[in-house]
């Protein structure tokens, strides 16, 4: 395994930074996870466009522009003879003496990690995951601003541990208002008469990359999406239940905390499909126009 770091490569074992790097020191650092089907990073665009933005709420200046990115992960992937692959790009402010002002980081540490890419077993999506809602509440917008997607993790490295011991797949956190925000690594949709809500931004989420395509996919099929709050009886009273990222993609929910929710329902199967068909359509229309 090949890992890029500031522009050059480094075996797994040779590949390190800094322990001055702030991005260890402090947790100071933006990352985002992407995927790529068959040699195509599906939503590069995206991704990228949410790295500048976290880029630019913690006043950081990111040391390659747009194509520099593109290449650094084509290259990645490339060295790596990848095409079905998990793609981690970290950010982090940099090594720089002992101190909390970023000024002291004068270089940003650039690293991407590319491994192949392996699928969630099927069994999860044929009869869907059990979540968990946890005590630890997502970070009010105010203290750590959950739209950067910050390596600072350790909200949702609490949440997991919750999770964990509930033996849940996934845990999902409530806002200081006691509204459902998030899961550690995921969105999270309920189906109520077959409406689709999911929480706004407002509440304190990361914007998903996921998210957006599965709002715009819903609206394509004639299914009424409403960004709105709704509380942890909601989520338990929906018909249906779904969490997504860009590894998971569309994942069933059959079951929060104590509570059946079934098997994968109509409307979240209908957008699963629509999903991967969107992956699928994007992949060929790439290689068409090669
Ligand atoms: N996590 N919310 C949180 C807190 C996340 O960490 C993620 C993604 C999402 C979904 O975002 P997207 O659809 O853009 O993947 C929502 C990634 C997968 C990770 O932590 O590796």
């Amino acid at each position: 395994m090949q890992i890029y770091i500031n522009g050059a490569f480094y075996p797994k074992e040779e590949a390190k930074v800094s322990v001055f790097d702030h991005g260890y020191l402090y947790g100071d650092g933006i990352y985002e996870t992407l995927r790529a089907y068959d040699g195509y990073v599906f939503h590069l665009d995206e991704h990228i466009e949410r790295l500048k933005h976290s880029a630019k709420l913690m006043e950081m200046a990111l040391p390659l522009d747009e194509d520099g990115i593109k290449k650094a992960i084509s290259d990645t992937l490339a060295r790596n003879g990848l095409k079905d692959a998990y793609i981690r790009v970290s950010v982090s402010r940099g090594p720089g003496e002992i101190g909390l002002d970023p000024e002291l980081c004068p270089v940003p540490t650039f690293l991407i990690i590319a491994k192949q890419f392996v699928d969630y077993p099927k069994e999860l999506y044929e009869k869907g995951v059990n979540i968990a809602v946890v005590n630890t509440r997502r970070n009010h917008p105010e203290t750590l601003d959950p739209a950067i997607k910050s390596t600072n993790f350790l909200n949702n490295i609490f949440a997991k541990m919750e999770a964990k011991k509930a033996g849940a797949f996934e845990g999902i956190m409530l806002n200081h208002a006691n509204f459902v925000a998030e899961g550690t690594i995921s969105n999270i949709f309920i189906v109520k008469n077959g409406e689709l809500v999911t929480p706004p931004l407002i509440a304190g989420i990361l914007e998903g990359v996921t998210r957006g395509l599965v709002i715009g996919l819903a609206e394509r099929l004639g299914i009424t999406v409403f960004e709105e709050m709704f509380s942890e009886a909601a989520l338990k009273a929906a018909d249906e239940v779904f969490i997504t990222n860009t590894t998971m993609e569309v994942m069933p929910v059959r079951e929060v905390d104590d509570k059946t929710i079934g098997a994968p329902g109509k409307v979240t199967k209908m957008l699963a499909e629509a999903y991967r068909r969107e992956a699928l359509h994007c992949l060929k229309t790439r290689k068409l126009t090669d």
